[in-house]
């Protein structure tokens, strides 16, 4: 696909829709918008334009259709995938000036948004309510709800309670041609044609502008008691994750961290103690909610005797809420942490939950072939390991020769035991070549004929989900 490069008619046509102050040229700010939190790339846009307006996005949409200019929607720039770098440059349409939270409707237990509402915000506001939105990615604090959608973001609460997809009920959305829809009804049921709202859900930028979110909300939940268990292998905290859903508790959060995992974050975050004896290799974080205390604590004795049949060291329970904090203060930083240590690349491997101590045991086997080491945590319960691969000390040939290999194989893995390359990070630009292990042909030119419906000129973020061979 041959894109257009921006000539001073065509920003001027862009400048008079948005204004002077909204769009900007400048190498610093372009620099600002070209990156997320994926490794270390920056895609700069030749432009950034902050509409107001979903009627300024349709026009900015219809002149960049007209003269094929990449349109590349920026919200947060928490991703891990590379959603929102501009890697054809073209207009880096940063979403921004909607961060709204544009009604709570008490009644139905839903709630209308922008896009740029920080998730947590977005959170806190409507547990104010007595209501509560529970998705929860790591990055929650700086994330955006729009990102979260197009990402299909999940978090921790997702093993109890879902993914962004499962709240989503309507959107208001600007087409490539320029058109504004609704994709669907504010309902939570819905069999009438074709399901848009949840095709448009995890496209990450590709079908469409998000400009209004119907979210369902759920009631707040009071009550919940939250366990570190420290196990001296790690295969066996995998193995406990199944055995605790098989002995009939459903844990609103289980996490797994494997030792490194932990001992970089204590490094890197201050105020959280934590002792870790010598041997242990991993530990479980999991947590039960719900509003009554007797069936919480019958429930953690419950899992107590799972984990019990483990080699496990002293459970630490969260007496207060500044200790559960700072236990999830700690998980949170993960990323974080293993990022300020060491170049690294981070996959988003997801399996059925029982195949988990495979997927670990096989991940560290091609790390030996490969000759790279790697830090894994997630969301356990949901079968969801982020594997991040550090560098270290290995050359900058192997990193870029072998590690591609090795990744390769590790998503061959998981496909092989019925799992997927993504779990909740989306594919992206970083990813993108590997959607082959995943899907044929045949499927792959279904989501291109998706695609093209929608973006027939493709400037909808291009360059990425689908691979450079296609
Ligand atoms: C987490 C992010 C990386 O789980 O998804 O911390
Ligand atoms: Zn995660």
């Amino acid at each position: 696909m041959k894109y257009t490069i921006l000539n001073s008619e065509m920003i001027a046509q862009l400048e008079r829709i948005v204004g002077q102050s909204f769009l900007f040229l400048d190498q610093e700010t372009r620099n600002h918008y070209g990156h997320d939190e994926t490794e270390d790339y920056v895609f700069p846009p030749a432009v950034v334009l902050k509409p107001g307006t979903p009627e300024e996005i349709s026009a900015i949409l219809k002149v960049a259709n007209h003269y094929k200019i990449p349109v590349t929607a920026i919200g947060g720039r928490t991703g891990l995938s590379g959603g929102a770098l501009s890697v054809h440059q073209g207009i880096g349409l940063s979403m921004e000036r909607f961060d709204k939270i544009l009604h709570v409707d008490e009644q139905n237990l839903q709630v209308t948004v922008e896009p740029a509402v920080i998730t947590q915000v977005l959170r806190e506001i409507v547990s104010e309510k007595n209501l509560f939105y529970p998705p929860d990615p790591s990055s929650q604090g700086s994330c955006w709800i729009g990102g979260n959608v197009a990402e299909n973001a999940g978090g921790a609460r997702a093993v109890k309670y879902g993914v962004t997809k499962d709240y989503v009920l309507n959107l208001e959305v600007v087409l490539a041609n320029g058109e504004i829809i609704w994709t669907g009804a504010n309902t939570l049921k819905n069999s009438t044609g074709y399901n848009l709202t949840q095709l448009m859900v995890g496209s990450e930028g590709t079908l469409g502008i998000i400009t209004k979110i119907v979210m369902k909300l759920l009631p707040k939940v009071t009550n919940n008691i939250l366990m570190l268990v420290p196990f001296y292998s790690a295969k066996e905290a995998c193995e406990a994750v199944s055995a605790i859903f098989r002995a009939g508790i459903v844990p609103s959060a289980l996490e797994f961290m494997e030792r490194d995992a932990i001992d970089w974050t204590l490094k890197f975050v201050e105020g959280i103690n934590v002792q870790i004896n010598d041997g242990i290799q991993a530990h479980l974080l999991i947590e039960v909610d719900g509003n009554y205390p007797d069936i919480l604590f019958a429930e953690a004795e419950k899992i107590m005797g799972v984990v019990e049949q483990f080699q496990i060291d002293e459970v630490l329970f969260a007496d207060t809420e500044d200790q559960k904090n700072a236990l999830w203060k700690m998980r949170r930083a993960v990323g974080e942490a293993v990022k300020s240590n060491s170049i690294y690349k981070e996959e988003d491997t997801v399996v059925p939950r029982y195949e988990l101590p495979t997927l670990l045991e096989g991940i560290k086997t091609i790390g030996d072939k490969y000759g790279f080491k790697s830090i894994c945590y997630g969301h356990a319960g949901d079968g969801n390991l982020h594997v991040n691969i550090v560098k270290g000390t290995m050359s900058d040939s192997d990193w870029n020769t072998e590690i591609p290999k090795g990744i390769r194989e590790i998503f061959e893995l998981t496909v092989s035991l019925k799992g997927t390359l993504s779990g909740e990070h989306g594919i992206g630009f970083v990813q993108k070549n590997y959607m082959d292990i995943a899907f044929n042909t045949a499927q792959l030119q279904l989501m291109k004929g998706i695609k093209t419906v929608f973006d027939p000129n493709g400037i909808l973020n291009p360059g990425k989900i689908f691979p450079d061979n296609l």
